[in-house]
């Protein structure tokens, strides 16, 4: 299903006719990390040269064609309705099909950078979050997609609207391969949680649950089909251990048997991370932010650390005031950020300068110290 509207151009036509950023002290540095300021498009088109397939992990979080401003107050970061006003941070005003080619162009480019194992989250809202959705199963693919995530941002509101309290947005996740970067991510268990999925206690007052100790399917070697203390695994299915294995555990106090002879596996809550993640997760954004629409720490330090290892290369162009720069730089990860909004470069060069420099080598702390980088478009 592709969606289509005028002025709509081809993919080569957008490689080709991008004009390319001159990026100014940006190469030749020796530092990895780079914020670069200016319009993402062209800078986009310029990292293609040296960063083509090796970015692993975008996060994006583009204006949501709101058609506002955005403005910076010492206070609170707020939406104001007029652009006469010099504490703009930025403004919003592509909206219809001019914000979907917008995107567009940039997730073309965006496709190219990731890494094979590469993974791109994009933050988007309720209004024009379906339409996007559309866009990224044209460029990354349907089978690509992993999921749509919805981050609950605010508590409820009374809204005067005849409709339901907004208090989501939603996240795209899409992934370049079928075998993307992949930190399983766990939540804790309630006390709820451990008393209803963890509802024995053995003598030495640990929790545990137990699971069969078979598994369906017809035996894959010989020995897991095999008798074992005179039970047979049931039609169909197969122990997951061989025999030797299950006498093992037995032996360890690993299994229980039944009143009617039928073994189980132990599993103890003390073996266990926690609870599988869902796509529903809450992550509320900062009360006083630095800039307006600043992002969660935590939830891009929580998207930094599933989809990433130390050391790769997260990406973020409109990166605002750096909170996926910060996330990356605290979690030993290396970014590239680029925005081009001169108040957005401030704050991320500030929010940047508050982690304690040991986590920065020497080099990177004083590059950062002296440049913002510029872009000279001409
Ligand atoms: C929603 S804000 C990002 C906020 C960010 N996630 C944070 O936590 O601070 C969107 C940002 O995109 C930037 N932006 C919009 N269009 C851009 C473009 N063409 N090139 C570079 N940056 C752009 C804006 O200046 C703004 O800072």
């Amino acid at each position: 299903m592709i969606i289509t509207y005028e002025n709509k151009k081809s993919k080569e036509d957008i490689i080709t006719q991008t004009v390319s950023a001159k990026l100014e002290t940006i190469f030749g540095e020796k530092t990895k990390n780079k914020l670069i300021q200016g319009n993402n498009i062209q800078v986009l088109k310029t990292l293609l040269s040296d960063y083509s397939g090796k970015v692993d992990l975008i996060y994006i979080d583009p204006p949501f064609a709101t058609n506002g401003h955005f403005k910076i107050s010492d206070e609170r970061a707020n939406t104001v309705s007029s652009s006469n006003d010099d504490t703009i941070a930025y403004s919003d005003t592509l909206i219809g099909d001019d914000f979907l080619e917008f995107l567009r162009e940039r997730l073309i480019f965006l496709r190219e950078l990731l890494s094979e194992r590469g993974s791109i989250y994009l933050h988007i809202d309720y209004k024009v979050g379906h339409y996007v959705k559309l866009i990224m199963d044209e460029i990354f693919g349907r089978t690509m997609f992993r999921n749509d995530i919805t981050r609950i941002k605010c508590n409820p509101k009374n809204f005067s609207r005849k409709a339901y309290g907004n208090i989501k947005d939603l996240i795209l996740f899409y992934s370049k391969s079928e075998n993307p970067i992949w930190n399983e991510p766990h939540t804790s268990f309630t006390e709820a949680d451990k008393n209803r999925l963890f509802k024995r206690i053995d003598r030495d007052g640990r929790r545990y649950t137990t699971i069969p100790l078979h598994a369906p399917g017809e035996t894959t070697n010989g020995d897991t089909g095999k008798e074992w203390r005179g039970v047979k695994p049931p039609t169909g299915r197969h122990w997951r251990s061989a025999p030797s294995v299950l006498e093992k555990l037995d032996k360890q106090g690993l299994i229980e048997w039944s009143k009617n002879g039928v073994p189980r596996k132990k599993i103890f809550l003390a073996e266990k991370k926690g609870k599988k993640m869902q796509d529903i997760w809450e992550f509320k954004d900062p009360q006083y932010p630095k800039y307006p629409t600043e992002k969660s720490l935590d939830l891009l330090k929580f998207i930094v650390k599933a989809s990433s290892n130390e050391g790769d290369l997260v990406l973020d162009c409109f990166c605002g005031s750096g909170t996926t720069l910060v996330a990356a730089q605290e979690l030993n990860r290396n970014w590239i950020g680029v925005d081009q909004s001169d108040q957005a470069i401030k704050v991320a060069q500030k929010k940047l300068f508050q982690i304690p420099a040991s986590l920065f080598s020497k080099v990177e702390y004083e590059f950062l110290k002296q440049h913002n980088v510029r872009v000279h478009t001409s």
